[in-house]
C-alpha cells in the first residue's frame, strides 16, 4: 500500500522540535505544537522558506503523512508538560537518525511507519499478492507475503538468501524486488528452468543476483555456488519443502515428496538442513514453511517433527507462525464432503499452515550432507 509522505528538511525540522521541546508551560508547548502540525500538514512549513528552497543540498527527511498527524495528535493529549515533551524528543531523535539493528533495515525510531510488519502469531491473508512476476503458476507454492515478511524481518538490503526449495522462484522475485540477493536449490530441472523465466520478468532496480541452481538439496555444493558469487554465507534460508506426499512434484527418487514413510522424509529433511547449515551465518534465520498431513484416520505433525529436526541440527526455535491456509480450487468443490467426512471421522480439515522461525546458534553442528546424521 502506498502511503503519503511529506519530505521536510531535517535540521531545521529537529531545530523546531528542539524550540518547542524548551517551551516550559504545557499551554504554550501545544500553541506552538498546534502551529507547527498545521503548517507541516498543509504544506506550508519548510517550502516557504527561501533560504531553503533554494538550498538544493539539503539533507531531507521523509516522514508518512498519517504517522506524524498522528504523533502531534499524540503530543497535544499529553496532559503534562514532560509527557508531551517525551513524545517530542522521541520524533526528534526519529527525524535525526536512523536506528536499525543487525539484521534488517527498520529503523526502530520510527517504528510506527512499519504497520505492513506482522508481528502477530497467526496470519490471516485472504489475498495471494498476484502483482509482477508472481504469476501463481506452479501447483504447490507460497503466497508472496510469506518471502516478503521474513525478507523484510530478517534480512538488510544487499545481503544473501538461500531457498532450498526454490520451486516457481517466489522467494527470488521477492528478492529483485527488496533488492536481496538470492540463491535458489531446486530438484526439477524444467521446474528450475520455468523459475529463471519468471524470475527474469521482474524489475531489477537493486541489480540483486537471484540465480536458481537445478540440484538435490541433500548434496548440492552450495559453497561452491556461493563462492562462485564471492560469498561465504548467507544471512538467510528459506525452506518450503513438499508436505511429504501431499503434491507429488516428480518421480525422481531425490525428491521429498517421494519419500517412502513419514520418518524417510524426515531424515531427508535433516540431510538439507545439515547441507545448509554451515553455509548459514551463525546467529541468523531460518525459516521452515510447511503443513501437516493426514493419513488413515491420523494427524501426522509434519511441521513439529520437522521443528523438532532443525532443533537438533543447533537451532533456536523463535516463533511458531500460524497461517490460514488457501483453499485449492478442487478442495473448494469438494468442501462439503471434506465436512461430512470430518464429521464423521471425527477430524478437522485442514485450514492451516506454519511459519517457524529458527536462529542458528553459534555452537551449531557443522555437518555436511550425510554427514553426522
Ligand atoms: C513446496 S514446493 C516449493 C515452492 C516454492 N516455495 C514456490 O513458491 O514456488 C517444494 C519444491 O521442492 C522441490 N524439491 C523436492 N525435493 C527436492 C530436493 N531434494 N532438492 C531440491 N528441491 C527439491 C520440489 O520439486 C518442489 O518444487
Amino acid at each position: 500500500m502506498e502511503h503519503d509522505v511529506i519530505t521536510l528538511h531535517r535540521a531545521r525540522l529537529a531545530h523546531a522540535l528542539e524550540a518547542i521541546d524548551a517551551l516550559d508551560e504545557l499551554e504554550v508547548l501545544r500553541d506552538a505544537l498546534t502551529s507547527l502540525r498545521a503548517a507541516i500538514l498543509a504544506g506550508e512549513w519548510d517550502v516557504a522558506d527561501p533560504a531553503i528552497r533554494e538550498d538544493a543540498d539539503a539533507e531531507t527527511v521523509e516522514l508518512r503523512r498519517d504517522v506524524l498527524s498522528a504523533e502531534f495528535d499524540q503530543m497535544l493529549a499529553a496532559r503534562t508538560c514532560e509527557r508531551a515533551q517525551y513524545y517530542l524528543r522521541r520524533l526528534r531523535a526519529g527525524v535525526l537518525a536512523a536506528r536499525t539493528g543487525a539484521i534488517n533495515d527498520i529503523n526502530l525510531a520510527r517504528w510506527k511507519e512499519y504497520d505492513d510488519i506482522l508481528t502477530d502469531s497467526l496470519w490471516i491473508e485472504p489475498r495471494r499478492d498476484n502483482s509482477g512476476a508472481h504469476l501463481a503458476w506452479y501447483w504447490g507454492n507460497f503466497i508472496p507475503q510469506i518471502p516478503y515478511q521474513m525478507l523484510r524481518r530478517y534480512t538488510r538490503r544487499g545481503e544473501w538468501v538461500l531457498d532450498a526449495f526454490a520451486g516457481s522462484g517466489t522467494t527470488l522475485i521477492e528478492c529483485r524486488r527488496l533488492g536481496r540477493n538470492g540463491v535458489g536449490i531446486e530438484l526439477n530441472d524444467d521446474v528450475a528452468r520455468q523459475a529463471r523465466d519468471r524470475i527474469a520478468c521482474e524489475p531489477n532496480a537493486a541489480g540483486a543476483v537471484t540465480e536458481v541452481y537445478a540440484g538435490d538439496s541433500r548434496v548440492a555444493d552450495l559453497r561452491t555456488i556461493l563462492h562462485s558469487h564471492g560469498v561465504e554465507a548467507v544471512q538467510l534460508a528459506v525452506l518450503h519443502p513438499p508436505y511429504h506426499d501431499i503434491i507429488k512434484f516428480s518421480a525422481q527418487e531425490a525428491d521429498l515428496s517421494n519419500a517412502p514413510h513419514t520418518e524417510a522424509f524426515l531424515d531427508m529433511f535433516g540431510q538439507v538442513v545439515s547441507n545448509i547449515t554451515p553455509l548459514l551465518q551463525s546467529e541468523r534465520y531460518l525459516v521452515l514453511v510447511i503443513g501437516d498431513k493426514y493419513v488413515k484416520g491420523e494427524w501426522i505433525p509434519l511441521g513439529f517433527r520437522c521443528m523438532e529436526a532443525i532443533q537438533q541440527r543447533g537451532y533456536l526455535l523463535k516463533s511458531i507462525v500460524v497461517k490460514n491456509f488457501d483453499e485449492t480450487r478442487g478442495k473448494r468443490a469438494q468442501k462439503e464432503l471434506w465436512r461430512y467426512r470430518a464429521l464423521v471421522g471425527g477430524f478437522y480439515v485442514f485450514k492451516h499452515e506454519y511459519v517457524m522461525v529458527f536462529q542458528k546458534r553459534s555452537d551449531a553442528k557443522e555437518t555436511h550432507a550425510y554427514g553426522s546424521d
